[in-house]
């Protein structure tokens, strides 16, 4: 994205509407759907005139604030200077012969697609080559239809803008910010291939973390499993079946957990090594480990998810009708045998201490998992994140 400016000939008009108060400008809209409507509605509420220019203004008009004119798609982008671009990409090409009527003029295209880098270019860019006389801005796609009408105040409130112009893109920023919104300047049109993908990603950054606890929660069932029935079964024949729903996980949660909380520090400790033997800490990682320090808050969390339904199902075992058969056997057990006190000094020991650390882990977790959220970790210094870490 850190690409030398280049600076698109101003068209003349930027400096034309320069002179205007933002706020009272009228800014036009093609197309009628659900993104048109909503923008319509946010932008009249931000204090802006709307024109929207549709194929059917006749039949759309009443979709619209009484404040708002729906004209025909000509007759709407005569009257303005910046016009939004409400249109799926596949049908830019219907657009063509509005080309005259939009010269000189700001376009901003909204558009997604359905596929990360669906096309060799971005929808801005080829809408910028079907309208080679207009600038074009792209931005307001990583906005839903519903956040624009819920006014910003719910989901996502950044909106990333990125255009050729500077002047521009400074100008729809202040439409952005003026919609409640917070603008976020990417620079120059290439990045709009960027801007386009952001709504399709499916938490990347998760995607190893939550492999790698999988993958451990499978193996250390599966050892689990062969050590607490399997083994059993065979050696003694006891049926022990029953322990594969909460007993097995609830043994192996907790070590995935302190693997993950491992790998969460271990990374640390490898980049420490590696400029101890560069002798410099002016040179790069290598990938894998830039990749592994990146995601070690998803890490993390991960290990504070495991942690925590260990918790709950540690709780949960004293419910089970098998520990209270289990104890009502002992108890009759101790009764034919005349045993008169069940206490064994160094058991009742070892599980208070157990308990003791258990809980100590988890409440030390917790803090970790609370202190690495974006809010909370804005709240600290440097030395106090470092502290609590
Ligand atoms: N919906 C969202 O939440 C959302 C979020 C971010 C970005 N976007 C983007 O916003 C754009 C519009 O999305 P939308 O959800 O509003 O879509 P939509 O409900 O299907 O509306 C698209 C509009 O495009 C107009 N249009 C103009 N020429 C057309 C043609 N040749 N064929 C079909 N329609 C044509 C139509 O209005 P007339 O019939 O009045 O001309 C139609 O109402 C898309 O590029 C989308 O990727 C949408």
């Amino acid at each position: 994205m850190a690409k030398k400016e280049m600076v698109k000939p101003l068209l003349g008009i930027e400096s034309e509407i320069r002179h205007y108060n933002l706020q009272k400008i009228t800014v036009g809209i093609l197309g009628t759907g659900d993104f048109a409507r909503s923008l319509a509605a946010r932008l009249v509420c931000s204090g802006y005139g709307v024109i929207v220019g549709s194929r059917y203004p006749k039949r759309n008009g009443s979709l619209f604030p009484s404040t708002v004119e729906v004209t025909s798609q000509r007759e709407a982008i005569d009257k303005v200077n910046i016009i939004f671009v409400a249109v799926h990409s596949e049908h830019y090409s219907t657009l063509s012969e509005l080309r005259d009527g939009l010269t000189r003029k700001i376009v901003v295209d909204v558009s997604n697609n359905l596929e990360v880098n669906e096309r060799e270019e971005s929808n801005a860019e080829r809408l910028a080559s079907l309208f080679p006389e207009s600038t074009v801005v792209k931005g307001f796609n990583v906005i839903s239809a519903w956040a624009l009408q819920s006014g910003a105040r719910d989901g996502n409130k950044q909106v990333m803008i990125c255009s050729d112009s500077q002047e521009a893109r400074c100008m729809v920023i202040e439409i952005a910010r003026n919609m409640g919104f917070i603008p976020v300047d990417v620079g120059l049109l290439s990045s709009a291939r960027e801007i386009e993908n952001l709504p399709l990603r499916l938490f990347p950054s998760w995607k190893i973390p939550v492999i790698l606890a999988v993958v451990l929660f499978v193996l250390f069932y599966l050892y689990t499993f062969i050590r607490k029935v399997v083994h059993p079964y065979v050696m003694k024949g006891q049926n022990t079946f029953y322990k594969i729903p909460i007993d097995v996980v609830n043994a192996a949660l907790p070590c995935v957990s302190f693997v993950m909380l491992s790998l969460v520090y271990l990374p640390g400790v490898l980049a420490a090594i590696f400029q101890l033997r560069n002798g410099t800490k002016y040179k790069r990682f290598p990938h894998w480990l830039d990749q592994w320090l990146q995601q070690r808050k998803q890490l993390g969390l991960l290990s504070f998810l495991c942690a925590a339904l260990h918790a709950v199902y540690s709780l949960c075992l004293p419910m089970r009708r098998s520990t209270r058969y289990q104890l009502l056997n002992e108890a009759s057990a101790w009764v034919r045998g005349d045993k008169k006190n069940a206490w064994v000094e160094e058991e009742v020991w070892r599980i208070e201490i157990y308990l003791f650390f258990g809980i100590l882990a988890i409440g030390v977790l917790s803090l970790l998992a609370v202190t690495s959220l974006p809010s909370v970790a804005n709240s600290l210094n440097w030395r106090e994140f470092s502290f609590i870490q």
